[in-house]
């Protein structure tokens, strides 16, 4: 590769995307609602809303509230199911030149399993395993929190599909390079982190939640440092592929997580107020490695310098 012309291209396990960034899950719908604004065929991948195998309506509202510098958000994990997700959006999905991340959730382990097997599927090009929603009261962060209750549903997510399966972890584990280790040797191919951090708002007129959960997920630039604190403690500490998640909203958002570590990015709550940005990040990518002399993501994934 000559050094005019960087390679973007990159190995998540198996699973080879031609850029390392992504939209993360529940911030770019099944990928219809943001095609007019921007083409999918841009991106590395799309990380769909997560399903549960029936529909769910999620928590009550409001479900949104504003923060400095990010939001909360309580939606509880509403989807239309898995049957419809294949019926109705995944052959759309499969019209463009981009990975299909499917993102799974449920309330018991074997529910997880039910799903992996159900979306064992062409045009599915891996799946994301949930074990890190804060906004239901059974799963979700609670499998995750733990790294014997997060190997068993990994495990069986592992028994039941052929696909790339990547961990999506949170950040209220008491340690989350335990927890990664623990689905690492559950058989999954990569983890992404984080997902929200657990946030609170109240009006004080009313006295009441500004969520209808009461708390919720918090996103956006305010989680920034947390998630990348946590991503460099984990890829220096597991030997399978990292995916930052949290906060990422420039290109030098991005370049941080892979600096740190992370072999590839999701974007998420920025692609609410500019929903270019995932793509305005992979030509800031492109950019930066033009002007530094990276010839490949792998070079430039880890290259911090600590001095210590
Ligand atoms: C409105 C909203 C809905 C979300 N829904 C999901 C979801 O269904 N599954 C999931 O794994 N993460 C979900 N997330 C978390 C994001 O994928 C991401 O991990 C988190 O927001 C941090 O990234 P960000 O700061 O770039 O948004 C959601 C986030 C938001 C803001």
């Amino acid at each position: 590769m000559s050094r005019g012309e960087p390679d973007l291209s990159v190995r998540i396990g198996p699973l080879v995307l031609k850029n390392p960034v992504l939209v993360a899950s529940g911030t770019f719908g099944y990928g219809d609602e943001y095609a007019p604004l921007l083409d999918p065929s841009g991106l590395g991948g799309i990380v769909v809303k997560s399903l549960t195998l029936r529909p769910r309506d999620g928590a009550p509202p409001p479900r949104l509230a504003e923060t400095p510098a990010g939001m909360l958000n309580a939606i509880g994990l509403q989807n239309i199911g898995v049957e419809r997700f294949i019926s109705e959006k995944l052959p759309f999905l499969r019209g463009y030149d981009t990975r299909v991340v499917v993102s799974v959730a449920g309330e018991t382990t074997e529910e997880y399993g039910e799903l992996a097997g159900r979306l064992d599927l062409d045009g599915v090009d891996a799946l994301e395993v949930n074990i890190s929603c804060p906004n239901v009261e059974k799963g979700g962060m609670l499998f995750g929190s733990d790294p014997d209750s997060a190997y068993e549903v990994v495990s069986t997510v592992r028994r039941a599909t052929s696909k790339p399966v990547i961990a999506k972890l949170t950040p209220h584990a008491s340690d989350v390079a335990k927890v990664a280790e623990a689905v690492r040797e559950a058989g999954a191919d990569a983890v992404s982190l984080i997902n929200t951090l657990v946030g609170m708002a109240v009006d004080v007129e009313t006295r009441r939640p500004k969520l209808g959960n009461v708390t919720g997920g918090l996103s956006g630039p305010a989680v920034r440092p947390v998630a990348l604190a946590l991503v460099w403690k984990v890829a220096s500490a597991v030997r399978i592929p990292v995916i930052g998640i949290g906060g990422i909203s420039s290109p030098e958002d991005a370049l941080e997580f892979l600096i740190v570590g992370a072999r590839a990015v999701q974007v998420g709550t920025a692609t609410f107020f500019r929903p270019r940005t995932a793509l305005e990040v992979v030509d800031g990518i492109r950019e930066y490695m033009e002007r530094h002399g990276f010839g490949s993501i792998d070079e430039l994934s880890g290259s911090l310098e600590v001095r210590r």
